[in-house]
């Protein structure tokens, strides 16, 4: 059965639940007016609280620049609202050359999204928040210099320092071997919310 979680006024009830080694406290869903703030969080819901196979998500008040994590099949799902920004420094990184795997040659990612936006869409990044290394929750670091001064923007995880872009592709020097995952999602027809259906079978959550 499908959810609707896009238009929550009010933070949801998340309880606990230890992510494998995330002696981290945590967040979760957000909010209202999808605030978006850098979180460090295992996002440990109950039975309850465990979202449906499918999830539908309002798009609306993600605000460019801004994220929601939502709760997914146990998962914490991020969509985040990219600006043109955001956006451009997904070449600036790959001409860096920081990347591990510049081309999502891993299928982290359903085939239709295998692009350097790693999504449907540009703008919107729908990805399991999730370091694949240890399973951590990275914090959401979309401010240039914020982690290191050639920072770009992107995801820092607290665990063990590794870091991806804003496609969650990740950093050359992570202990995290893959990209973030990605899972099958589409858009509504008019483009104001994406539902969120499954985990796309080859991509490895961590
Ligand atoms: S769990 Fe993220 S770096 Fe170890």
């Amino acid at each position: 059965m499908a959810k609707t979680v896009g238009d929550m006024t009010s933070k949801p009830d998340l309880g606990r639940r230890r992510f494998l080694t995330a002696a981290t406290s945590v967040v979760g869903v957000a909010v209202i007016g999808a605030a978006v703030v850098p979180m460090v969080e295992s996002l440990e819901p109950t039975a309850a609280e465990t979202a449906s196979a499918s999830t539908t998500v309002n798009l609306a008040p993600i605000e460019p620049g801004m994220q929601l994590t939502v709760p997914w099949q146990k998962k914490p799902v991020i969509i985040v609202n990219r600006t043109p920004e955001l956006l451009a420094t997904l070449a600036e990184v790959a001409t860096q050359g920081r990347l591990k795997d510049p081309d999502c040659a891993v299928p982290q990612q359903p085939p239709y999204c295998k692009n350097v936006y790693r999504s449907r869409k540009p703008q919107w990044l729908v990805m399991v928040r999730i370091c694949t290394h240890l399973c951590c929750i990275p914090h959401y670091r979309p401010e240039k210099a914020s982690v290191t001064p050639w920072w770009l923007g992107g995801f820092h995880c607290p665990c063990h320092g590794s870091m991806y872009d804003v496609s969650g592709r990740v950093l050359k020097g992570s202990p995290a071997p893959h990209n973030m995952a990605i899972p099958e999602y589409d858009f509504d027809k008019d483009g104001t919310s994406i539902t969120i259906t499954d985990m796309y079978p080859k991509a490895h959550v961590c």
